[in-house]
């Protein structure tokens, strides 16, 4: 079992991060976020990551972009020997996340990444947020339905095509799922982590297909955003856990580490969510 091994995470600090609007079910107006909590939240987070061995760095926040924390969403990010290291820009279903994009594209940009555009009319595509590698690289993930949609998956699945890569399309069916990060969580090339009730039966049956052990979690457990975690040096970076999640961590060889996203967690997001991975 060959266990994934990220090397590096992009991170934008939580600066200017608030909840003002509601763009998913885990939002609302009437939240109030306590900044100086969000920080020392984000700050552990960062440390974690680096004591499971992952390299941070940053991107500079932007006043005005509350959401620009949750740096899994405004690009893509892969490597093939052929092309090098390259992006896939987002396009954004919100204006206001929209506009997070031109600054991580500029970001990726700089640290020598070819940027792939491509045209997606009027479709969606929300980046790692609904886009998930197979920890072998050998083909990605696409959930479609609230936010990505099934044109721009189309689009993105040309694309990868053509780089050798096949795209696996997703439907997600329930709206406290509405980015695939949140059910769906590779632990390892064999096993990933799900929500069952997340998927259209036809997906779930697709899915199913690639993965020699499949761990189902319970709706209260991905409504906690323990499908939200990230793989980090035998860790699983987890805001909660319970009895049921350690069992399936123990069984693939890995180690819960809480953080707690409270904070963040009020805008829909925890740790995954929280960085893009560079690998
Ligand atoms: N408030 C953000 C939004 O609704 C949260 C994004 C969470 N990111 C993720 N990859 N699930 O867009």
């Amino acid at each position: 079992m060959i266990s994934p091994m990220p090397r590096t995470a992009l991170l934008c600090p939580p600066t200017f991060f608030d909840v003002i609007d509601s763009k998913n079910p885990y939002m609302s107006r009437e939240t109030s976020i306590d900044h100086a909590k969000a920080h020392l939240q984000w700050e552990f987070l960062r440390r974690s990551l680096e004591q499971s061995g992952v390299k941070v760095e940053t991107i500079d926040p932007v006043a005005g972009l509350e959401d620009m924390v949750f740096a899994a969403n405004q690009v893509f990010v892969g490597t093939r020997s052929t092309l090098g290291k390259f992006i896939v820009p987002s396009r954004m279903r919100f204006p206001s996340r929209q506009r997070e994009v031109p600054h991580y594209v500029a970001w990726f940009r700089q640290h020598g990444y070819r940027v792939i555009d491509l045209d997606f009319g009027d479709d969606y595509l929300e980046g790692h947020g609904d886009l998930i590698w197979h920890p072998d690289f050998s083909r990605v993930y696409a959930g479609y339905g609230f936010r990505t949609t099934r044109g721009a998956v189309e689009k993105f699945a040309v694309a990868m095509q053509a780089m050798g890569v096949p795209v696996i399309p997703l439907q997600l069916v329930s709206e406290h799922c509405y980015h695939l990060d949140t059910c769906f969580c590779p632990l390892n090339t064999e096993s990933v982590l799900i929500y069952p009730g997340a998927f259209s039966a036809e997906s779930l049956t697709e899915l199913r297909k690639f993965w020699p052990r499949v761990h189902d979690l319970t709706q209260d457990e991905v409504a906690q955003f323990m499908g939200n975690g990230i793989v980090a040096g035998g860790n699983y970076l987890t805001p909660h856990c319970t009895p049921h999640l350690e069992q399936i961590l123990a069984q693939e060889g890995l180690k819960p580490l809480l953080i707690d996203t409270s904070e963040f967690e009020k805008s829909g997001g925890s740790c995954f969510c929280m960085k893009a991975m560079i690998e």
